[in-house]
């Protein structure tokens, strides 16, 4: 199963296809290990996992997530006619909103918060962000090594516009955010390839080339 990891990064496209059979703990656990290889300031690991597999929470999640998505998509919906592939990215995400709660494990992978040092000590307001630049390499671990065993997983933030009730239900604690909520399973789906635009177009040698607003049309 496990492949040249070029191969893995190549074909790791958002799994949003992903069947209900359960699976076992000794693959979450190989996968929460890679998570924990992924480098992290002053090597903190400031990071928590908690694994969801009990069916209620998964349908008070999948509640709020399927509505949340939908709202936010609202705005982009590609008209009917439309079978771009950006048009049905879209629709099977909103869609997966849908079916989440029936994916065997949903990971929450919560992070410690923490203020930027950009931020001055004045410039403190309310609670800190969580130190998502220690988060997302584990978060990516945990992706590729899911890509690696044949899992299927996902990248999800929607839960950003309701995180106070994710927060209730799990019982985290104020010194935590939640940073992301990986859905895995077994996928339905097929696996990538990814489509990306040459690193080419985005890449300088010795400074920044062109106008600074030309390069801003770029996302
Ligand atoms: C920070 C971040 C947040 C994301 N949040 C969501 C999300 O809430 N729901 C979702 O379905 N996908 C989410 N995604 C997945 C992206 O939509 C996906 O990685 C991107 O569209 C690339 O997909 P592709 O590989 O199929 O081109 C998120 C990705 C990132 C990096």
């Amino acid at each position: 199963m496990e492949r040249d990891v070029f191969h893995i990064m190549e074909t790791m496209r958002p799994m949003r296809r992903i069947s209900s059979e359960d699976v076992p703990q000794e693959l979450i656990d190989r996968v929460l290990t890679a998570g924990g290889w992924a480098p992290s300031g002053l090597r903190t690991q400031p990071y928590r996992f908690i694994v969801v597999r009990d069916v209620q929470t998964r349908e008070k999640f999948g509640a709020s997530y399927g509505v949340a998505i939908k709202k936010a998509f609202a705005k982009i919906l590609p008209d009917e006619d439309d079978t771009s592939s950006d048009a049905r990215n879209l629709r099977r995400a909103i869609a997966f909103g849908e079916e989440i709660q029936n994916v065997p494990v949903l990971l929450f992978v919560c992070g410690k918060r923490d203020w930027p040092f950009g931020v001055k000590d004045d410039e403190r307001v309310g609670l800190a962000p969580p130190s998502y630049g220690s988060v997302y390499p584990c978060i990516q671990n945990i992706l590729l090594a899911c890509r690696a065993l044949g899992l299927g997983a996902s990248l999800t933030s929607i839960h950003q516009v309701f995180e106070e009730e994710c927060v209730e239900l799990l019982e985290i604690p104020e010194t935590f955010g939640i940073v992301a909520v990986i859905p895995i399973g077994y996928p339905i789906g097929k696996f990538g390839p990814v489509g990306r635009r040459p690193a080419s177009e985005h890449t300088f040698f010795e400074r920044w080339e062109g106008a600074e607003t030309e390069q801003a049309q770029k996302p």
